[in-house]
């Protein structure tokens, strides 16, 4: 039988000349978690290696980052004060907005990512206010919402916005905000298809914002549902999204890959946090290879079809791929 390329005939050269998918650091963008206070690099136990961190060394890290060569960052904020609107995301004081406009005067050359959602700053943890009954998210009135804080973060100097939320029509009445004030020119990368998971649990966390009752599934996606997964990223296409993502990413690559063959649109997949602590655990307990393990991972996202990957691992990853 004619088999091309046995790997029995392949030398390191053409193993190299053969390999289709490769990863670098400027596949990565590198999520910061900020908080008020000034010198503060909090280590969260649920996430072993990432910090919430006040502005001043937020912009340290910047500095290792960019020495690593990783350009990009998303930013979560923690604000001192949660109430029912989430008003410090909504304030052009609010720690996201301090954060963006700091960092930038000290890192002209980074590129800011904001994630857009109420989730972090609602006392009652939900992605937006809630409606009349207070039992889950008033879609439409979120929408007003989310378009005032992308005015917010574009202001302060955000190179890219990017709604967490999955509220319906979010891309458009975000992109509406954001052209009326001036800022046609900032792109939308839309968490498009968002499962409602447990992976999102040690975030939690870390950004403090687990809902104080029920949960997300009014508006996150059922991981049981294939089709409408494709569709929901269809639909941010159509509403202007300028890069769609998939989240998480590892119980999911059927769907980057169903999405990277029905969109031309750059794909991101987001390494989420569960991800993320699962594999550094395993490593740490010494049950497999961590740094194999990674980087298969990472390949594999890559594979799948996506363009950019959003992972606590990027340090990591380009230090490996630094040594070789
Ligand atoms: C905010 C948001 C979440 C994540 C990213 N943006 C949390 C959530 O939806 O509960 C999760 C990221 C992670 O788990 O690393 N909506
Ligand atoms: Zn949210």
């Amino acid at each position: 039988m004619f088999t091309r390329f046995r790997r029995k005939r392949l030398n390191a050269t053409l193993r190299e000349l053969l390999t289709e998918t490769t990863i670098s650091a400027n596949d990565f963008i590198y999520p910061l978690f900020i908080r008020g206070g000034e010198g503060i690099k909090k280590e969260v136990s649920s996430m072993p290696d990432v910090y919430q961190m006040s502005i001043d060394k937020a912009i340290e890290e910047c500095e290792e980052l960019k020495a690593l060569g990783i350009k990009s960052i998303i930013l979560f904020g923690i604000p001192d004060v949660k109430d029912s609107v989430g008003s410090d995301a909504l304030c052009e004081h609010g720690i996201i907005a301090s954060a963006i406009k700091e960092i930038k005067k000290a890192h002209p050359d980074m590129f800011v990512v904001t994630d857009l959602c109420f989730c972090e700053y609602t006392d009652h943890g939900h992605c937006g206010v809630l409606n009349p009954k207070l039992e889950t998210v008033d879609n439409d009135i979120t929408l007003k919402n989310l378009a005032r804080q992308a005015q917010i973060h574009a202001k302060a100097g955000a190179d890219m916005i990017a709604p967490s939320g999955m509220m319906d029509g979010m891309v458009t009445a975000i992109r509406e905000g954001l052209d009326s004030k001036g800022f046609s020119h900032i792109p939308i990368m839309s968490y498009s298809t968002k499962f409602s998971s447990g992976y999102y649990g040690p975030f939690r966390d870390v950004a403090e914002s687990a809902p104080s009752f029920g949960d997300r599934r009014s508006y996150q996606m059922n991981p049981a549902n294939r089709r409408e997964a494709i569709l929901e990223s269809l639909a941010d296409e159509s509403e202007g999204a300028d890069i769609l993502m998939v989240k998480p990413a590892l119980a999911y690559l059927d769907i980057v890959r169903d999405i990277r063959e029905r969109s031309m649109l750059p794909l991101a997949v987001y390494n989420v946090s569960g991800e993320y602590s699962m594999l550094k655990m395993a490593g740490k307990m010494g049950l497999i290879d961590y740094e194999k393990v990674l980087m298969e991972t990472m390949i594999g996202f890559k594979r799948a079809g996506a363009d950019i990957i959003i992972s606590y691992h990027a340090k990591e990853v380009v230090k490996i791929l630094d040594r070789g």
